[in-house]
């Protein structure tokens, strides 16, 4: 198994941003799934680029295409096998095309991938990107190949992701890989492996080269973000916790934004919210899925906390970060599930006053602990109501939520142009509201000072508050301007008509 020795000299940050060259060959990847596939893309691209691979928009144009594969719910699955039926028609205009699968599928259905789709040529596990030189070298000979091996020590911390996003202002971290708990429904820790941290030196480097090119928000990623631990070799005092690298982010720029994800409710510490409060640079929004208000469902689940222990964490946020959202991810219709305990979610929702949240089906997962123990008996139209009715509370309460923001006046980091209008620019606050205004003498990426005038349950829509400065501004002297024509006119009127007397 790969052993990972860590030189932070030798870091090679080179290319931070995909190079297009025609002369290589050309790799076209498609991400589906979480925030960690899409930087797991990102890193992809880097080793491909450091191996005469360039990246291409174009399917058309690819020599390999990648699809980089979900498991969390079947439907992701689905999606990704309607995808494959796409790229056997390509490869099928143009045979010399190889096509590879990544990700958690890869990890989760190798078998099936290699039987059922005979124009899959490689397959490649989450902890075996280092691999894919050797492994293309294989498939550009004619073989298939396959590395789906999980590592205990893999995170690819000496690599640094060439960045896919399109507006060069916000970036993901991946600060850890893999996860130990084992929550009854979920397919991540078969699919990713156990938990793992990333040298801190390493990410402070990655935040710092990210700051040197022009990015203003990073979001450090991990399954479980708030038991990150990087023990040190041989003092234990030197140990790195979340919190702890969390201010070592933090100072890297003040102009950097920090964002994390995600935080599981049983480890969320005071440290890392005394952290958030003391710096003004990390946002002041938790995502803290509770996936149930039921402490019975919480507990088939396996989540080890109940609700009450949950709502202690949101009163305690409350108290050290006031103006912190807080957002959540809800399963309907578990194993179980009763009337009663899906009352209970949605009287956790109301207590918790979610701004936003992710909200779905329950969708039984092969060789999971709950498909191994439990019975999914929710039968599906029940599942469809009680979502139906999560998303329809959670709707009432973002708009209550966004409606309390009116008048109030935001920090805006600008992403880009607004989807329904040029003149306008879409940011997002701290809270990580988005905020839609007109442009102004802004561009992508500045920082703007926005009030808000009015909202709908998922958008802020404000003003820029320099603008409507110096609008009063301009008013006030156009008065002044106004009053002394008035009043020369009246002196020159007055001299006039003092002459004509003389
Ligand atoms: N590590 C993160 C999130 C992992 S997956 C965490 O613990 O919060 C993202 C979300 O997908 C989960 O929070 C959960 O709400 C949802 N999810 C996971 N497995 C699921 C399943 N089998 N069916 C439906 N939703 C699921
Ligand atoms: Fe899945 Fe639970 Fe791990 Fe999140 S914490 S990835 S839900 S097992
Ligand atoms: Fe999906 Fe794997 Fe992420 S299963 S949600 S891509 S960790």
């Amino acid at each position: 198994m790969f052993k990972q020795k860590i030189n932070t000299e030798k870091i090679n940050y080179k290319s931070i941003k995909p190079v297009f060259d025609n002369s290589k060959k050309r790799v076209y990847i498609e991400t589906y799934g979480c925030q960690m596939n899409v930087n797991d893309s990102e890193l992809v691209l880097s080793i491909l680029q450091d191996n005469d691979y360039s990246l291409t928009k174009n399917i058309d144009e690819a020599d390999l295409v990648l699809v980089n594969t979900c498991s969390i719910r079947e439907n992701a699955e689905q999606r990704v096998w309607g995808r494959l039926d796409v790229f056997r028609l390509a490869k099928n205009k143009k045979p010399k095309l190889k096509i590879g699968v990544i990700g958690c599928m890869a990890e989760r259905l190798k078998e099936q991938l290699l039987e059922r789709e005979k124009i899959v040529d490689l397959i490649v596990g989450p902890d075996a990107y280092r691999s894919l030189p050797d492994l293309l070298r294989n498939v550009e000979a004619g073989q298939k190949d396959i590395n789906v091996l999980l590592s205990r020590e893999e995170t690819y911390a000496d690599i640094c992701p060439v960045r896919m996003d399109e507006n060069g202002v916000s970036a993901f971290v991946s600060i850890m890989r893999g996860c130990n708990n084992a929550c009854a429904y979920c397919v991540v820790p078969y699919t990713r492996g156990a938990e793992r941290s990333r040298n801190p030196e390493t990410v402070v480097n990655e935040v710092q080269t990210l700051v040197d090119n022009g990015y203003k928000e990073i979001t450090l990623l991990g399954q479980n973000v708030n038991s990150y631990l990087w023990k040190h070799k041989d003092n234990p005092d030197k140990n790195v916790n979340f919190a702890q690298l969390l201010e070592m982010v933090a100072l890297v720029s003040s102009q950097m934004r920090v964002r994390f994800a995600t935080s599981h409710p049983k480890d969320l510490s005071n440290g890392v919210l005394y952290t958030m409060a003391m710096y003004e640079n990390i946002c002041n929004c938790i995502h803290l899925p509770a996936q149930s208000g039921s402490t019975r469902m919480l507990e088939l689940m396996n989540r080890k906390y109940t609700r009450e222990h949950y709502l202690e964490r949101i009163a305690k946020i409350r108290e050290i970060i006031p103006d912190c959202s807080v957002t959540t991810d809800i399963i309907a219709g578990f194993c179980t599930e009763t009337e009663d305990d899906h009352k209970q979610t949605l009287s956790l929702m109301t207590e918790a006053g979610y701004d936003f949240a992710y909200m779905f089906k329950y969708s039984e997962r092969p060789n999971t602990k709950a498909a191994r123990q439990l019975q999914d008996d929710v039968p599906d139209e029940i599942k469809t109501k009680r979502l139906n009715e999560i998303i329809e509370l959670q709707n009432k309460l973002s708009l209550e939520s966004n409606r309390k923001d009116i008048g109030k006046i935001f920090n805006v980091l600008i992403d880009g142009l607004s989807k329904r209008s040029d003149e306008h620019f879409s940011g997002r606050t701290s809270q990580n509201k988005t905020v839609v205004f007109p442009k102004g003498n802004y561009n992508t990426g500045d920082y703007a000072n926005v009030r808000i005038i009015s909202c709908t349950s998922a958008t802020l829509i404000g003003e820029i508050e320099e603008a409507k400065k110096r609008e009063t501004i301009t008013e006030l002297k156009n008065m002044i301007d106004e009053t002394i024509n008035i009043v020369e006119k009246k002196i020159k009127n007055t001299i006039k008509k003092e002459k004509k007397k003389k």
